[in-house]
């Protein structure tokens, strides 16, 4: 009988190489992001070598190995966005909530995520705090809703 969460996931796949995605999938959905452990364990199980789950997790931004914050923050790097200054969004986040991109700040309540184009390029340079939109963001607009956030 399965006795941790890991165990069940484990029970619902053959084990086979071709599991991994969808495994990694469960395991996310069951703590939110890729632990370490889970990995390592993974590894053993699927018998591919821990780098190379690395490289096949880091391929996709679905998955995450740091457990996120309670609000998210996206900010634009899409071509558009990032002619309009997308990459000082990145440095005003840096700066003021001291989180780099794929990280969670050490309080649990922002994590920042770097995305390739959020679909209104016409409104760039774009972030996002969960699921609202701002656009036509500038790094004082930026500042001064961060600053609110607090
Ligand atoms: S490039 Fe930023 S929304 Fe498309």
């Amino acid at each position: 009988m399965a006795s941790s969460p890991i165990e069940t996931i484990e029970e619902e796949f053959k084990g086979e190489p071709a599991d991994l995605i969808p495994v990694l999938q469960k395991v996310q959905s069951v703590y939110g992001y890729l632990p370490q452990d889970a990995l390592s364990r993974i590894s053993r199980w699927l018998k591919i070598s821990e780098n190379e789950i690395y490289g096949v997790a880091t391929f996709y931004a679905q998955f995450h190995f740091t457990p996120r914050g309670k609000h998210h923050l996206r900010v634009c790097l899409g071509t558009a966005c990032h002619v309009k200054g997308g990459e000082q969004m990145i440095e005003v986040v840096k700066r003021r909530l001291e989180l780099n991109p794929g990280e969670t700040t050490k309080d649990g309540k922002y994590d920042l995520e770097r995305v390739a184009c959020l679909g209104c390029c016409a409104l760039a340079p774009v972030f996002t705090l969960d699921t609202k939109i701002y656009a036509q963001m500038s790094v004082l607009k930026l500042q001064g809703i961060l600053d609110e956030q607090k």
